[in-house]
């Protein structure tokens, strides 16, 4: 009896010291995927083959909206969406300062200027109230952008743009599927981006992008402006960018898509478990985990803590990898405080963010063992404090 404890004593001790190789993502590349990217490449246009419109199609019936346009990439669907709203000089649109780059980049890129609207912390998207705060004379348009799969508010957003005349563009572009009271992200404002690169919750394995909209004007200018502003052939009537979606990453856009809702299913199931793994440590913040009505889609699990340096440093001696979604807020980029003056203290709570997120492993096939495994490493880390 007593070798007998000592032997799992033992195998406890052997487990404990393993390396693991846990990835923070792992996008998914099968051979149904392999079979249709080969079958569209032998068989069809490499740009703008029949792949390309039947993946815009599903794509906008998946939404349940009437239009999608592929780009070659989430950045140039957002930029393409303020273009065909005739964003242009002169004008300001608000966004999070709390999000990629892009989402405040495509502002400048179509040469209007961002204004900050700082997050609330409960949900990491942005602040209605800091919206109103924001509006001013020049203000067109607002992008709420749905951070880490987690929907913003988007009925007081939209509350705010009926009033002021603003459109609204959705940064969908880490929020494939995610719904927002009931309803689904792509279809809560005029327009929204979505992003395929590859760690997103669907891909095309590469860089490509999608915009949704009911507008049918909008859908009619985003599709020139992707394709060099041809009206025909040889008949340009807009000053257009090559920014086209190919063939072949469309015909792999359209397997993943019939995989994504599954592939959600098991993100938020494996978000479940850390949920209740973590639950029990004070020092943690854990992500909004919504309701029937609002569900997220666990881009990111994003924990927080303020010993946040130290934590990632544990995770990755112990073999786990961990993300920072972001170091540094938009504002505080050092070209935008060169280019605008913003200093730190502007937009506390995004500044807040970025000091303490840590994002864990998490996609869909994530075993139940690997979210054991970091979870427990997270406990030691706080036990040995
Ligand atoms: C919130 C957000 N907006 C915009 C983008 C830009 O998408 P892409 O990398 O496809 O240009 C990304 C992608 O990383 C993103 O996460």
């Amino acid at each position: 009896m007593l070798e007998l404890r000592g032997i799992l004593n033992f195998l406890k001790v052997v487990q404990n010291t393993r390396k693991a190789n846990i990835p923070l993502a792992k996008p998914i590349f099968s051979k149904e995927m392999e079979k249709a990217a080969v079958n569209a490449l032998w068989n069809e246009r490499f740009v703008l083959g029949e792949s390309v419109y039947k993946f815009e199609e599903e794509f906008a019936k998946y939404c349940g909206v009437d239009f999608a346009v592929s780009t070659n990439s989430g950045t140039d669907a957002l930029q393409i969406a303020l273009t065909a709203l005739g964003i242009t000089r002169g004008q300001d649109v608000i966004t999070s300062p709390a999000s990629f780059i892009a989402s405040s980049n495509v502002i400048l890129h179509v040469g209007a200027a961002p204004i900050f609207a700082d997050i609330d912390l409960e949900t990491y998207t942005i602040d209605p109230q800091k919206i109103r705060q924001a509006v001013g004379r020049k203000t067109k348009a607002v992008i709420p952008v749905h951070l880490y799969g987690y929907p913003a508010d988007m009925d007081p957003v939209n509350e705010i743009a009926d009033k002021h005349g603003l459109y609204v563009v959705e940064d969908a572009c880490q929020a494939h599927g995610a719904f927002y009271k009931g309803r689904k992200v792509g279809t809560l404002g005029e327009v929204a981006c979505f992003s395929f690169y590859p760690s997103k919750n669907m891909t095309v394995a590469g860089d490509g992008g999608m915009l949704v909209t009911n507008d049918e004007k909008v859908a009619n200018t985003a599709a020139k402006l992707r394709d060099c502003g041809r009206k025909s052939k040889y008949v340009h009537d807009l000053v257009g960018y090559t920014a086209r979606l190919n063939t072949v990453n469309a015909a792999i856009g359209r397997v993943q898509l019939r995989h994504l809702d599954e592939w959600n299913e098991k993100r938020r199931k494996n978000a479940q478990i850390y949920d209740r793994l973590l639950a029990d440590l004070d020092e943690l913040i854990l992500p909004p985990r919504g309701d029937n009505e609002t569900r997220p889609v666990y881009h990111l699990y994003v924990i927080r803590t303020r010993h946040r340096d130290s934590l990632k440093e544990w995770l990755e001696s112990n073999g786990i990898q961990y993300g920072i979604h972001y170091t540094l807020p938009i504002h505080l980029q050092p070209i935008y405080k060169k280019m605008y003056g913003f200093e730190e203290g502007m937009y506390p709570r995004s500044e807040e963010l970025c000091r303490t997120c840590l994002s864990i492993p998490m996609y869909p096939d994530l075993a139940v063992s690997e979210i054991d495994f970091v979870s427990e490493k997270i406990h030691e880390f706080f036990e040995t404090r």
